[in-house]
């Protein structure tokens, strides 16, 4: 099918892909930003180590999952080892050290889903989020940038597909749209299932990492040095992979009774997971599974207006990727 679209449809694929790539090209942080994040946490180190010695500061999200685009806020994770303690009053007290030390906008957002203390550095401009002990998302951080060291591709296709989500408004979870981590997880998937694969199903291989957080057992194959191979009999390229990305959620995925699942490298089915029917504010109307929080559906977020807009955003970048004439700049108009 793909072999028929490139040489019915689209002979300019090899301008379109060389296209794909310098957006990807032009979204990569440069190295600089790096060295201020660094300095930006050494600085948060040591005035977090002066009240809790034993305390530790991990990033987590974007800026270190490697699926980070330029400019964006760094997310920290404060872990005391201590499980019992009260979380807004170590936010409460973490924002007061903060705010005497210079940073700005300091604010501790105590009653929010995942609690955290927002500030912005004066001296970096970076802003910075920090939740306490949600080692979950260190953890998943891990599995993410694991994942990227396979292949590059899964780098360039979640870039462009982030692009995407950004530019067309639905990378809005507030809104009911997905978040970027629910995205990274829906083209690692992609890439699970291309033929020949082009990414390994990590979780179902030998484990040569494992933790154990909240009483989930976190295991999977780390040393993926040995894997940088695996999708070498997969010749497909960006254009081809962001067409094909799309394809699948407009036309090609199952929205009644499927679920992705990295965890697994393969579909699974709603009815496995009792995932059938809404059970609270969960209506599981596209099906993401945590590929640790296995209970956890990524898209419980989507309601019924927003999945309509979900799916007719997918159709239309499905439809661009197919017809339109300069699809590296209709995909990304703004809406
Ligand atoms: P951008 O900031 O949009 O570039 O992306 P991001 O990768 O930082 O994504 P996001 O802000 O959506 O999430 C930050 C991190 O929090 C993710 O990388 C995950 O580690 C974690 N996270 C976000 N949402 C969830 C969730 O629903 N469940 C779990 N377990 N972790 C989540
Ligand atoms: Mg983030």
């Amino acid at each position: 099918r793909n072999l028929k679209w490139q040489m019915e449809c689209r002979s300019d694929i090899y301008r379109l892909n060389t296209q794909f790539l310098s957006i990807y090209e032009s979204l990569i942080p440069p190295e600089e930003e790096k060295a201020k994040q660094k300095q930006l946490l050494t600085l948060l180190e040591k005035l977090v180590c002066k009240e809790w010695p034993e305390a530790r500061l991990y990033l987590y999200g974007s800026c270190a999952n490697s699926f980070g685009v330029s400019k964006s806020d760094i997310d920290v994770c404060l872990a005391i080892g201590d499980a019992d303690i009260n979380k807004s009053e170590v936010l409460l007290k973490l924002a007061d050290i903060l705010q005497s030390d210079n940073l700005q906008n300091v604010q501790a957002l105590t009653r929010a889903r995942v609690p955290i203390v927002k500030l912005m550095d004066p001296v970096t401009g970076i802003s910075c989020d920090i939740c306490i002990n949600n080692l979950l998302a260190v953890v998943n951080t891990k599995l993410l940038r694991d994942y990227a060291g396979i292949d590059v591709r899964l780098r360039q296709l979640a870039f462009i597909v982030k692009h995407w989500a950004k530019s067309r408004g639905v990378n809005e979870t507030y809104q009911g749209t997905l978040s970027s981590y629910a995205y990274v997880l829906m083209c690692i998937h992609f890439l699970q299932q291309r033929k020949p694969a082009i990414l390994p199903c990590l979780q179902g291989m030998r484990a040569t990492y494992s933790v154990t957080v909240d009483d989930k057992k976190c295991a999977f194959f780390d040393q993926v040095e040995n894997l940088r191979d695996f999708g070498s009999r997969n010749r497909e390229t960006i254009a081809q992979l962001v067409w094909g990305f799309f394809n699948y959620w407009a036309y090609g995925h199952d929205y009644t009774s499927s679920v992705i699942s990295v965890r697994t490298g393969s579909v699974i089915s709603k009815l496995e997971k009792d995932w059938t029917r809404r059970v609270g504010n969960d209506r599981h109307l596209i099906c993401i599974e945590d590929p640790f929080e296995t209970s956890h559906d990524l898209g419980r977020v989507v309601d019924k207006f927003s999945i309509k807009v979900l799916r007719e955003e997918f159709e239309r970048a499905a439809d661009i990727m197919h017809y339109a004439p300069n699809p590296c700049v209709k995909l990304f108009e703004p809406y």
